[in-house]
Protein backbone atom coordinates (compact mmCIF):
# COMPACT_ATOMS: atom_id res chain seq x y z
CA UNK A 1 0.00 0.00 0.00
CA UNK A 2 1.49 3.59 -0.55
CA UNK A 3 0.77 6.16 2.34
CA UNK A 4 0.68 9.93 2.06
CA UNK A 5 2.66 10.81 4.96
CA UNK A 6 2.04 13.45 7.31
CA UNK A 7 4.29 13.47 9.74
CA UNK A 8 7.40 11.21 10.68
CA UNK A 9 9.13 10.43 14.11
CA UNK A 10 12.92 11.02 14.85
CA UNK A 11 14.96 8.33 16.19
CA UNK A 12 18.18 7.54 17.59
CA UNK A 13 18.76 4.63 14.98
CA UNK A 14 18.45 7.55 12.21
CA UNK A 15 20.94 9.41 13.37
CA UNK A 16 23.18 6.31 13.55
CA UNK A 17 21.99 5.21 10.14
CA UNK A 18 22.91 8.61 8.78
CA UNK A 19 26.86 8.62 10.50
CA UNK A 20 27.00 5.01 9.40
CA UNK A 21 27.92 5.24 5.98
CA UNK A 22 26.26 1.94 4.83
CA UNK A 23 23.55 4.30 3.67
CA UNK A 24 24.16 5.30 0.09
CA UNK A 25 23.92 9.26 -0.72
CA UNK A 26 20.35 9.82 -1.67
CA UNK A 27 18.56 7.28 0.38
CA UNK A 28 15.92 8.04 2.37
CA UNK A 29 15.84 7.50 6.12
CA UNK A 30 13.38 7.05 8.27
CA UNK A 31 10.94 4.54 9.81
CA UNK A 32 8.15 6.02 11.85
CA UNK A 33 4.87 7.46 9.41
CA UNK A 34 1.31 8.36 9.90
CA UNK A 35 -0.39 9.70 7.02
CA UNK A 36 -3.19 8.73 5.13
CA UNK A 37 -4.14 5.60 2.89
CA UNK A 38 -3.68 6.86 -1.00
CA UNK A 39 -3.59 3.12 -2.73
CA UNK A 40 -4.65 0.23 -0.22
CA UNK A 41 -2.62 -2.85 -2.09
CA UNK A 42 -3.96 -6.04 0.10
CA UNK A 43 -4.46 -3.97 2.90
CA UNK A 44 -8.36 -4.06 2.55
CA UNK A 45 -8.18 -0.57 4.25
CA UNK A 46 -10.10 2.63 2.16
CA UNK A 47 -8.09 5.20 0.42
CA UNK A 48 -8.06 8.66 2.96
CA UNK A 49 -8.33 5.83 6.13
CA UNK A 50 -5.63 7.69 8.89
CA UNK A 51 -2.95 4.80 9.51
CA UNK A 52 0.41 4.86 11.75
CA UNK A 53 3.34 2.29 9.45
CA UNK A 54 6.83 1.09 10.72
CA UNK A 55 8.49 1.62 7.01
CA UNK A 56 11.56 2.43 5.34
CA UNK A 57 11.98 5.46 3.78
CA UNK A 58 9.41 7.96 6.03
CA UNK A 59 11.17 10.92 5.55
CA UNK A 60 9.16 11.31 2.47
CA UNK A 61 6.01 12.80 1.26
CA UNK A 62 4.67 8.99 0.30
CA UNK A 63 5.78 5.73 1.27
CA UNK A 64 5.72 2.32 0.41
CA UNK A 65 4.07 0.39 3.36
CA UNK A 66 3.81 -3.26 4.42
CA UNK A 67 0.14 -4.77 5.16
CA UNK A 68 1.98 -6.50 8.54
CA UNK A 69 3.36 -3.18 9.55
CA UNK A 70 0.58 -0.56 9.66
CA UNK A 71 -2.43 -0.13 12.52
CA UNK A 72 -5.55 2.32 11.24
CA UNK A 73 -5.40 5.43 13.84
CA UNK A 74 -8.84 6.20 15.04
CA UNK A 75 -10.24 9.75 15.35
CA UNK A 76 -9.78 10.09 18.82
CA UNK A 77 -5.50 9.77 18.01
CA UNK A 78 -4.13 12.88 16.92
CA UNK A 79 -2.03 11.33 13.91
CA UNK A 80 1.43 13.42 15.06
CA UNK A 81 1.46 11.19 18.43
CA UNK A 82 0.93 8.47 16.08
CA UNK A 83 3.62 9.29 14.44
CA UNK A 84 5.69 8.97 17.31
CA UNK A 85 4.64 5.20 17.81
CA UNK A 86 5.92 2.66 15.76
CA UNK A 87 10.21 2.16 16.88
CA UNK A 88 10.01 3.54 20.02
CA UNK A 89 6.73 2.42 21.47
CA UNK A 90 7.12 -1.70 20.10
CA UNK A 91 10.71 -1.52 21.15
CA UNK A 92 9.45 -0.88 24.94
CA UNK A 93 6.17 -2.99 24.27
CA UNK A 94 8.74 -5.78 23.03
CA UNK A 95 11.23 -5.71 25.39
CA UNK A 96 8.98 -5.37 28.27
CA UNK A 97 7.10 -8.63 27.48
CA UNK A 98 10.73 -10.63 27.18
CA UNK A 99 10.53 -9.70 30.97
CA UNK A 100 7.33 -11.56 31.60
CA UNK A 101 4.73 -10.79 33.78
CA UNK A 102 5.06 -7.19 35.79
CA UNK A 103 2.66 -7.12 38.18
CA UNK A 104 4.40 -6.00 41.72
CA UNK A 105 7.69 -6.64 40.01
CA UNK A 106 10.69 -3.88 39.87
CA UNK A 107 11.71 -2.46 36.66
CA UNK A 108 14.67 -0.58 35.72
CA UNK A 109 14.38 2.06 32.70
CA UNK A 110 17.86 3.67 32.13
CA UNK A 111 17.87 6.80 29.11
CA UNK A 112 14.14 7.02 30.99
CA UNK A 113 13.72 10.42 29.34
CA UNK A 114 14.40 9.40 25.86
CA UNK A 115 11.34 7.93 23.08
CA UNK A 116 11.67 4.47 24.31
CA UNK A 117 12.40 5.47 27.69
CA UNK A 118 8.92 7.27 28.44
CA UNK A 119 7.13 4.69 26.77
CA UNK A 120 8.64 1.92 28.96
CA UNK A 121 8.39 3.61 32.18
CA UNK A 122 4.95 4.10 31.51
CA UNK A 123 3.76 0.89 29.96
CA UNK A 124 5.81 -0.66 33.33
CA UNK A 125 3.79 1.37 35.42
CA UNK A 126 0.08 0.28 33.49
CA UNK A 127 1.23 -3.71 33.75
CA UNK A 128 1.82 -2.52 37.48
CA UNK A 129 5.31 -2.70 38.23
CA UNK A 130 7.16 -0.41 40.65
CA UNK A 131 9.43 1.94 37.95
CA UNK A 132 12.85 3.24 38.95
CA UNK A 133 13.77 5.57 35.92
CA UNK A 134 17.32 6.19 35.53
CA UNK A 135 18.29 9.52 34.07
CA UNK A 136 21.57 11.79 33.04
CA UNK A 137 20.58 14.89 34.69
CA UNK A 138 18.28 16.80 37.37
CA UNK A 139 16.91 18.17 34.54
CA UNK A 140 15.74 15.06 32.25
CA UNK A 141 13.81 13.62 35.20
CA UNK A 142 11.06 16.32 35.07
CA UNK A 143 7.70 15.14 34.57
CA UNK A 144 9.14 10.95 34.38
CA UNK A 145 6.33 10.82 37.68
CA UNK A 146 3.88 12.23 35.89
CA UNK A 147 4.47 9.35 33.53
CA UNK A 148 4.44 6.58 35.85
CA UNK A 149 8.08 6.99 37.57
CA UNK A 150 8.03 5.72 40.90
CA UNK A 151 11.61 6.74 41.77
CA UNK A 152 14.23 8.61 39.71
CA UNK A 153 17.75 8.22 39.81
CA UNK A 154 20.13 10.64 38.23
CA UNK A 155 23.48 9.13 36.80
CA UNK A 156 24.65 5.74 36.32
CA UNK A 157 23.81 4.48 39.60
CA UNK A 158 21.86 2.31 39.90
CA UNK A 159 18.90 1.47 42.90
CA UNK A 160 20.07 0.31 46.37
CA UNK A 161 17.26 -2.23 46.12
CA UNK A 162 17.47 -4.96 43.49
CA UNK A 163 15.16 -5.35 40.75
CA UNK A 164 13.48 -8.34 38.39
CA UNK A 165 13.88 -6.05 35.44
CA UNK A 166 16.30 -4.08 33.22
CA UNK A 167 15.65 -2.31 30.21
CA UNK A 168 18.85 -0.51 28.94
CA UNK A 169 18.48 2.19 26.27
CA UNK A 170 22.31 3.53 27.54
CA UNK A 171 24.88 0.86 27.62
CA UNK A 172 28.09 1.50 29.29
CA UNK A 173 28.27 2.60 32.73
CA UNK A 174 24.67 2.25 32.92
CA UNK A 175 24.00 -1.72 31.22
CA UNK A 176 26.92 -2.15 34.32
CA UNK A 177 25.06 -0.91 36.44
CA UNK A 178 21.84 -2.35 35.65
CA UNK A 179 23.24 -5.82 35.53
CA UNK A 180 24.11 -5.15 39.04
CA UNK A 181 21.27 -4.13 40.31
CA UNK A 182 18.98 -7.42 39.17
CA UNK A 183 17.91 -9.72 41.66
CA UNK A 184 18.42 -13.54 41.21
CA UNK A 185 16.30 -14.83 38.32
CA UNK A 186 16.21 -11.02 36.44
CA UNK A 187 16.58 -9.83 32.89
CA UNK A 188 18.06 -7.58 31.65
CA UNK A 189 17.46 -6.42 28.19
CA UNK A 190 19.86 -4.33 26.12
CA UNK A 191 17.63 -2.29 23.86
CA UNK A 192 20.43 -0.02 22.67
CA UNK A 193 23.50 2.00 23.44
CA UNK A 194 23.13 5.71 23.34
CA UNK A 195 26.05 6.22 25.05
CA UNK A 196 28.11 5.11 22.92
CA UNK A 197 30.43 3.26 25.76
CA UNK A 198 31.81 0.33 26.16
CA UNK A 199 30.43 -2.09 29.28
CA UNK A 200 32.84 -2.91 31.58
CA UNK A 201 31.56 -5.97 33.84
CA UNK A 202 33.91 -6.28 36.75
CA UNK A 203 35.64 -9.39 37.39
CA UNK A 204 33.17 -12.47 38.78
CA UNK A 205 29.78 -10.10 38.79
CA UNK A 206 29.11 -12.68 35.90
CA UNK A 207 29.27 -15.66 38.25
CA UNK A 208 26.97 -16.17 41.05
CA UNK A 209 22.08 -16.86 41.04
CA UNK A 210 21.13 -16.79 37.35
CA UNK A 211 20.46 -13.57 36.05
CA UNK A 212 19.86 -13.30 31.83
CA UNK A 213 21.36 -10.70 29.86
CA UNK A 214 19.20 -10.76 26.60
CA UNK A 215 19.89 -8.84 23.26
CA UNK A 216 17.06 -6.74 21.39
CA UNK A 217 15.80 -5.77 17.95
CA UNK A 218 12.38 -4.35 16.49
CA UNK A 219 11.67 -6.96 13.79
CA UNK A 220 8.95 -8.82 12.00
CA UNK A 221 5.77 -7.54 11.11
CA UNK A 222 4.09 -5.10 13.73
CA UNK A 223 0.82 -4.68 13.04
CA UNK A 224 -0.77 -6.11 16.03
CA UNK A 225 1.81 -3.97 19.00
CA UNK A 226 0.64 -0.88 17.35
CA UNK A 227 -2.55 -1.44 17.37
CA UNK A 228 -2.42 -2.48 20.57
CA UNK A 229 -0.33 0.99 21.17
CA UNK A 230 -2.72 3.53 19.21
CA UNK A 231 -5.52 1.84 21.07
CA UNK A 232 -3.89 2.58 24.43
CA UNK A 233 -3.20 6.31 23.54
CA UNK A 234 -6.74 6.44 22.34
CA UNK A 235 -8.20 5.38 26.02
CA UNK A 236 -5.36 7.84 27.95
CA UNK A 237 -3.13 5.18 29.19
CA UNK A 238 -0.29 5.90 27.32
CA UNK A 239 0.26 9.20 26.86
CA UNK A 240 3.02 10.57 23.96
CA UNK A 241 5.26 12.86 24.69
CA UNK A 242 6.52 14.90 21.82
CA UNK A 243 9.43 17.06 22.84
CA UNK A 244 10.20 18.97 19.93
CA UNK A 245 7.69 19.24 16.68
CA UNK A 246 8.43 20.81 13.63
CA UNK A 247 8.41 20.94 9.85
CA UNK A 248 10.70 18.50 7.82
CA UNK A 249 12.60 21.11 6.53
CA UNK A 250 13.61 21.77 10.32
CA UNK A 251 15.32 18.20 9.92
CA UNK A 252 19.04 19.82 11.15
CA UNK A 253 17.57 21.42 14.15
CA UNK A 254 15.45 18.20 15.40
CA UNK A 255 18.62 15.90 14.76
CA UNK A 256 20.64 18.58 16.88
CA UNK A 257 18.21 18.48 19.30
CA UNK A 258 17.70 14.88 19.83
CA UNK A 259 21.74 14.44 19.90
CA UNK A 260 22.51 16.61 22.05
CA UNK A 261 20.04 15.12 24.80
CA UNK A 262 17.33 17.81 25.00
CA UNK A 263 14.23 16.19 23.82
CA UNK A 264 11.80 14.95 26.20
CA UNK A 265 9.82 11.86 24.56
CA UNK A 266 10.06 11.87 20.85
CA UNK A 267 10.77 14.49 18.34
CA UNK A 268 8.01 14.06 15.35
CA UNK A 269 8.29 16.66 11.99
CA UNK A 270 5.18 17.82 10.17
CA UNK A 271 6.05 16.55 6.44
CA UNK A 272 2.53 17.87 4.95
N1 LIG B 1 17.07 -2.64 19.50
C1 LIG B 1 16.11 -1.95 18.88
O1 LIG B 1 15.34 -2.51 18.09
C2 LIG B 1 15.95 -0.50 19.20
C3 LIG B 1 14.75 0.16 18.99
C4 LIG B 1 14.64 1.51 19.36
C5 LIG B 1 15.75 2.18 19.90
N2 LIG B 1 16.92 1.50 20.05
C6 LIG B 1 18.08 2.13 20.66
O2 LIG B 1 17.73 2.41 22.01
C7 LIG B 1 18.39 3.59 22.45
C8 LIG B 1 17.36 4.60 22.93
O3 LIG B 1 16.58 5.00 21.82
P1 LIG B 1 15.65 6.28 21.95
O4 LIG B 1 14.88 6.38 20.70
O5 LIG B 1 14.93 6.26 23.23
O6 LIG B 1 16.75 7.44 21.98
P2 LIG B 1 16.66 8.92 22.60
O7 LIG B 1 15.26 9.40 22.51
O8 LIG B 1 17.74 9.67 21.97
O9 LIG B 1 16.97 8.68 24.15
C9 LIG B 1 18.20 8.16 24.56
C10 LIG B 1 18.42 8.47 26.02
O10 LIG B 1 19.70 7.98 26.37
C11 LIG B 1 20.39 8.92 27.14
N3 LIG B 1 21.66 9.26 26.51
C12 LIG B 1 21.89 9.73 25.31
N4 LIG B 1 23.20 9.93 25.09
C13 LIG B 1 23.80 9.61 26.19
C14 LIG B 1 25.14 9.63 26.58
N5 LIG B 1 26.12 10.03 25.75
N6 LIG B 1 25.43 9.21 27.81
C15 LIG B 1 24.45 8.83 28.61
N7 LIG B 1 23.14 8.79 28.29
C16 LIG B 1 22.82 9.18 27.09
C17 LIG B 1 19.57 10.19 27.21
O11 LIG B 1 19.11 10.36 28.52
P3 LIG B 1 19.64 11.59 29.43
O12 LIG B 1 19.64 12.82 28.60
O13 LIG B 1 18.70 11.59 30.57
O14 LIG B 1 21.01 11.18 29.82
C18 LIG B 1 18.40 9.94 26.29
O15 LIG B 1 17.17 10.30 26.90
C19 LIG B 1 19.23 4.07 21.26
O16 LIG B 1 20.54 3.54 21.39
C20 LIG B 1 18.52 3.45 20.07
O17 LIG B 1 19.38 3.30 18.97
C21 LIG B 1 17.03 0.19 19.72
Amino acid sequence: MVVAVRHASLNHGDLNDARSGRVPPGAVLGSDVAGVVVTPGESGLEPGTRVVALAAGAFAERVAVGANMVAEVPPSVDLAQAAALPVAGVAALRALRLGGSLLGRRVLVTGASGGVGRFAVRLASVGGAYVVASVGSPARAEGLDMVGADEVLVGPDGPEERVDLVLDNVGGPWLVAGWQALAPGGTLVSIGCASGEAAVLPPYSTVGPHRSLVSFINSGPVAGDLRDLVRMVGSGALPVEIGWRGALERFGEAARALRGRRVAGKAVLDVV
